[in-house]
């Protein structure tokens, strides 16, 4: 239940602890502390938009290796509405997946998805892409909704700014986006969720440097690298976490947002990120392109027409456990619902799978080579 008075400073609603540290790397290996439950660090967030990963069922997540999920406050405020959710018991007992969550915030579904939204300090205005009503988010109003979900995360409303930008609209984002987090952190009444901060600033070190700066002042549970995930080149994602990372605590967690491909990874982890969200891995898998170790393998293609081998020698998955590559593309060519279902699996576990052995090899002193490895197998 939300009390009504701020809560106490210095009692964190999770925490994190760094239990390996690469030598030749940032990368560090962890454990983030929730009340529902530890999640081991590098870890993968798979995105469930809806309060749902779409077409799994929590225990098929499980299975798959999820332990963490993201949720969107934009969806579900819009539909069912977070009076809904909190009737029906939160986000948890709503979606039954009694480990831990993390929500976004809204704004930066605000600007793909509303429409005519409008930005001014005090929040954004904008119509639902649903129905067409009149609504603003403020960064009041976007704490309230992620505390009625009830998520362990929430996190502070930003503004990320459409790329390219000319560098006084990236310098006024991240005004606002410092200002809001002042804000957000204000407006927290609940006890047990914790708030993360997020760094804006493009591709500009003094721009990313001010926002983390004023952001580690403002003291968040976590801290998130965004702005990032518009389809950059890996040379620009490395570029952002370069002049960002390091500038932020080492005792908090470290959240790259909205990034998923497995080159990305690697070199985020070698920055020191500790978690990821990103919807390719269950997007990619509903349009039957699947991660490998060999690189993307497309399940539509002729070639598996009549191939016996599962989708990647030695994976665990249901997928790759159970099926061939040529059942697979049969499933995708007739439009059967258990083709997006099996490919998504494989793809969640392929990322978790890649996790583990960064974690693996974070703590055997070896996180150098293995990404050298991973990257040389994966192709350009
Ligand atoms: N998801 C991917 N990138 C971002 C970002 O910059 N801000 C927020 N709030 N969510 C994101
Ligand atoms: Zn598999």
């Amino acid at each position: 239940e939300p009390t009504l008075e701020a809560p106490p400073r210095g009692v964190r609603p999770v925490r994190f602890t760094a239990t390996a540290r690469d030598a030749g790397s940032a990368a560090r290996a962890g454990r983030l502390d929730t009340p529902h439950g530890p999640v081991e660090t590098p870890a993968f967030m798979p995105v469930g938009t809806q309060a749902t990963v779409k077409g799994l069922t929590p225990d098929q997540l499980r299975e798959a290796g999820s332990r963490m999920l993201l949720a969107n406050t934009y969806h579900l405020a819009l539909r069912p509405g977070e009076e809904t959710v909190a009737a029906l018991g939160g986000l948890h007992r709503f979606m039954a997946w009694d480990g831990p969550i993390l929500t976004d915030s809204g704004g930066f579904q605000v600007f793909s998805l509303a429409q005519r939204a409008k930005i001014t300090d005090h929040g954004a205005t904008f119509r639902s892409h649903l129905d067409g009503r009149l609504l603003e988010l403020t960064p009041e109003r976007a704490v309230a909704i992620q505390e009625a979900l009830g998520a362990d995360v929430a996190m502070c409303l930003d503004q990320c700014p459409a790329l390219p930008a000319e560098k006084a609209e990236i310098a006024r984002a991240v005004d606002r986006t410092i200002a809001w987090a002042a804000r957000c952190q204000d407006a927290r009444r609940r006890p047990d969720q914790a708030l993360f901060g997020i760094v804006q600033g493009g591709a500009h070190e003094d721009l990313r440097g001010r926002c983390a700066e004023a952001l580690i002042a403002m003291d968040f549970d976590g801290y998130a690298v965004g702005g990032v995930s518009v389809g950059e080149s890996r040379e620009e994602v490395r570029r952002a976490l370069d002049v960002s990372v390091h500038l932020l605590p080492e005792d908090r967690p470290r959240y790259l947002m909205g990034v998923g491909r497995p080159q990305d990874l690697l070199d985020a982890v070698h920055a020191g990120i500790d978690m990821f969200d990103c919807v390719m891995p269950t997007r990619n898998g509903r349009n039957a392109t699947c991660f490998t170790d060999a690189g993307p393998v497309k399940l539509r293609n002729a070639a598996h027409a009549r191939d016996p081998r599962p989708l990647e020698e030695g994976c665990d998955c249901l997928a790759c456990s159970r099926f061939s590559r040529g059942y697979l593309r049969h499933l995708f060519l007739a439009r059967e619902m258990l083709g997006p279902i099996l490919a998504s699996i494989h793809n969640l576990a392929y990322l978790h799978r890649l996790t583990r052995r960064m974690r693996e090899a974070i703590r055997a002193g070896r996180f150098v080579q293995l990404r050298l490895d991973v990257l040389e197998a994966l192709g350009p």
